[in-house]
């Protein structure tokens, strides 16, 4: 894989182990862990020290070969059967993102189909993960340069709004629906980045706030409910988000407060792209309505740091995600081009395996 120095990378493979930065941590300490045990990675997907759909993945396929590593027996049906068992864990860690299972399917057919040794196994599982991070840093450079071709043209005007964090956090590197924010701003088209504060979890506050700082983008922090009153005052020109999990038809999952953004932008008749890879499109589902919705712990709305927010006696309701409908997005931006979502379909045999 290619490093650059100046560039962030969420995952690492380093002295026999994973680096992965501590995104919840971040922006106040930047600081790694080191997983050298597929069970570890499972915790590290579930508590969000890694998240973000191709980031989950990538770290999916690292967890799967870092479980074939524990695994203590030549005799290949008796390892394929425990890493099946590593291959269920590390699948229940979030639901929503269809990345993560698209990389652990990944990983077993490869487990499947090497013939060989328990140990030649092993070793495909290690280049397959290593190809998985590598390829979704080249698909994110590749969304971004294909973003170009979407936004509308305001020369060295732009503004553009997102939501959560798709940035290199979220990913290998380089982000998606910020890969396209970063491709804008080297090519000196992009004058400023909003960025949605993203409740519960503060994604954009803490994360993408962080990435732009960085790289020198100039970035305004707002909160979600000011999306709409920033667009009336035409201070947004397009809206580019990430995505968790895209129906056949173009329905998207993503962040829990993006289909609302979508249904603003609509009525301020401003563009709303999702930027994603092919492998975030589950051909299998028709439409979004069969997207696994994930609910976290109340603690994330009702607790900020030591402090409670909302009296006893209430409940609560906490999707992570929610589904913006086909006809709320203008394009998606894939490595493979910019398309209606209605084009989508025509990319299922360009999805790699
Ligand atoms: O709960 P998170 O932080 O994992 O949610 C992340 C998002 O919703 C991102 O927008 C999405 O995964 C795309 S990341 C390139």
């Amino acid at each position: 894989m290619m490093f650059q120095t100046n560039q962030v990378y969420p995952i690492i493979w380093h002295n026999d182990s994973v680096s992965l930065i501590d995104q919840t941590r971040l922006p106040n300490e930047y600081a790694f862990v080191e997983i050298s045990r597929s069970e570890d990675m499972a915790v590290a997907i579930k508590t969000m020290i890694v998240r973000g759909a191709p980031a989950i993945g990538v770290a999916a396929a690292y967890g799967i070969y870092l479980g074939a590593r524990e695994i203590d027996t030549d005799n290949r049906d008796e390892f394929l059967q425990d890493l099946e068992n590593v291959a269920q864990m590390l699948r229940s860690t979030r639901p929503t993102a269809v990345n993560l299972f698209w990389a652990i399917s990944r990983m077993m057919k490869v487990a499947y189909e090497t013939i060989g040794t328990v140990d030649e196994i092993k070793k495909a599982l290690f280049q397959t993960a290593q190809a998985i991070n590598a390829e979704d840093l080249q698909t994110c450079q590749d969304i971004g340069d294909n973003g170009l071709k979407a936004l509308p043209t305001q020369p060295g005007q732009l503004t553009l709004l997102t939501h959560c964090n798709a940035g290199a956090l979220a990913t290998a590197g380089y982000g998606t629906a910020l890969g396209v924010v970063r491709s804008a701003w080297r090519e000196g088209r992009l004058a400023r980045l909003f960025a949605d504060e993203t409740r519960p979890r503060l994604q954009g506050a803490k994360l993408t706030a962080w990435e732009c700082v960085q790289e020198g983008i100039p970035v305004t922090v707002i909160t979600d409910s000011m999306a709409a009153h920033c667009m009336k005052q035409g201070l947004i020109h397009a809206v580019v988000v990430g995505a968790d999990r895209i129906a056949a038809n173009g329905d998207t999952a993503n962040k829990i407060g993006t289909y609302s953004l979508a249904l603003v932008s609509k009525a301020h008749n401003i563009p709303f792209f999702v930027a994603a890879p092919l492998s975030t499109v589950d051909f299998d589902l028709a439409d979004g309505s069969q997207i696994p919705i994930e609910e976290r712990h109340p603690g994330e709305i009702y607790q900020i740091g030591d402090t409670i927010l909302t009296p006893e006696g209430v409940e609560f309701y906490n999707p992570a995600f929610d589904v913006t409908p086909a006809e709320l997005i203008t394009a998606i931006i894939t490595e493979n081009g910019v398309f209606a979502p209605s084009e989508l379909k025509q990319q299922e045999a360009r999805k790699a395996a």
